[in-house]
């Protein structure tokens, strides 16, 4: 092997895979990423130095071409449908090329039975990429992303309402990373290898906030006031649908609603926050006010003005008549694998014993 050793980024245009893809070029390494059109982010990679690949990342065959004469591999499946295919082809790919190491991406719900179909696979991925005899592999298993709340900043904005289901809004259930502070843990894990093989970090925020904190942190950030209202789950199905994130189909609106279900039973403040992004990924995690300052900032269509408030109204009345999805419906269309005995990851003794404190993993960078 060359002493530069060569990283393949996959879903690098994506919320994790473009800083995963900056930072390691920020730091010198020698990077490809895996795009599947040539647009603005692509080449925006390009300038930072990047080689762009153009493909199809569920496609064995162009996964195959993109890790030749790579060593190590980001492995990042999109928020979509058929991630165990993704995740298989993956593995198989990286297997034939040997790579030396893989940083992959997956949930902090991640468990056998759970209720989501997308978590389940996450969890079966996670077990096959570790049975490849020639390399190893370190896990990024964040929780709820803060980019998910702002889905949700228009309505903020233009209606001073923080609109999502998470229960009681003084409960704090959450301690949200961004995207780049999940990169950085993934990024550290990619360029030393032996420090972090074997190990599963679980990136977070520096805080737990509740839905009343998220609420007045998009405020100050808005420069307005900002109240959660609690809504129900079909109400954020109808939201969804009347106005879809780019890239959500209803396979994954109906995993967010599970994922909801799992928020409200404070799932993802079990032993939150964590050290990891300060210990591996080496800097200070940042506060979720400051990450919507980011998104806010230069972006005249969260600024308040009459048409925006009544765009947004339209909006809202578009939600209200827009009809819910049917979650059970979307499962059984698709012929979801169904589990025997679905169990939501607290529920689970293999999920409670993995989710503890590892000062193990700290102990050994300390010493590093
Ligand atoms: N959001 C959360 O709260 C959360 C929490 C825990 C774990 N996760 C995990 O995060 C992972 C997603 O990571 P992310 O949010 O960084 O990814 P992402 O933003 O969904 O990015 C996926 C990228 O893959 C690209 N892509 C989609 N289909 C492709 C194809 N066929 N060929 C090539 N590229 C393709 C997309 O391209 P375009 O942009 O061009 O469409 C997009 O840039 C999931 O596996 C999920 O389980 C998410």
């Amino acid at each position: 092997m060359s002493t530069q050793p060569k990283i393949l980024v996959t879903s690098a245009a994506g919320k994790t895979g473009l800083p995963v893809t900056l930072q390691l070029l920020h730091k010198g390494a020698d990077v490809r990423a895996f795009v599947r059109r040539y647009d603005q982010r692509a080449r925006r990679l390009e300038r930072a130095g990047a080689e762009v690949f153009v493909g199809n990342q569920y496609d064995l065959t162009d996964l195959r071409a993109a890790m030749q004469g790579m060593h190590r591999a980001y492995q990042c499946a999109p928020t979509a449908p058929n991630g165990l295919h993704f995740n298989a082809a993956f593995t198989v790919a990286a297997a034939e090329a040997k790579l030396e190491h893989i940083v992959t991406l997956g949930q902090w719900l991640s468990s056998a039975d759970h209720p989501s179909l997308f978590t389940r696979e996450v969890y079966i991925s996670d077990q096959l990429a570790r049975l490849s005899p020639d390399t190893t592999v370190t896990s990024v298993d964040p929780g709820w992303f803060a980019d998910n709340y702002l889905m949700v900043l228009d309505t903020a904005a233009h209606l001073g309402l923080f609109t999502m289901p998470l229960g009681p809004g003084d409960e704090k259930k959450n301690a949200p990373p961004s995207n780049e502070d999940i990169a950085s843990v993934a990024v550290a894990a990619l360029l030393d290898p032996e420090a972090h093989a074997h190990c599963h970090y679980r990136p977070t925020g520096p805080t737990l906030l509740s839905p009343n904190d998220i609420a007045a942190a998009i405020g100050q950030a808005l420069g307005r006031s900002v109240s959660y209202v609690d809504i129900s789950e079909k109400m954020m199905t109808k939201a969804l649908r009347a106005h879809p994130p780019a890239n959500y189909s209803a396979a994954a609106v109906s995993q967010l609603a599970i994922y909801a279900e799992e928020y409200r039973r404070g799932s993802f403040a079990v032993n939150a926050p964590t050290r990891d992004v300060e210990m591996v990924g080496g800097r200070t995690p940042e506060a979720f006010e400051d990450i919507v300052r980011r998104y806010v900032a230069g972006q005249p269509r969260y600024k308040t003005s009459l048409s925006r408030r009544l765009a947004a109204m339209a909006g809202f009345v578009k939600i209200l008549a827009t009809p819910a999805l049917d979650l059970a419906r979307v499962q059984s269309d698709r012929d979801y694998v169904a589990p025997r005995q679905p169990r939501f990851s607290q529920d689970t003794e293999e999920w409670a014993r993995t989710h503890v404190p590892r000062p193990g993993a700290v102990k050994r960078l300390k010493s590093a």
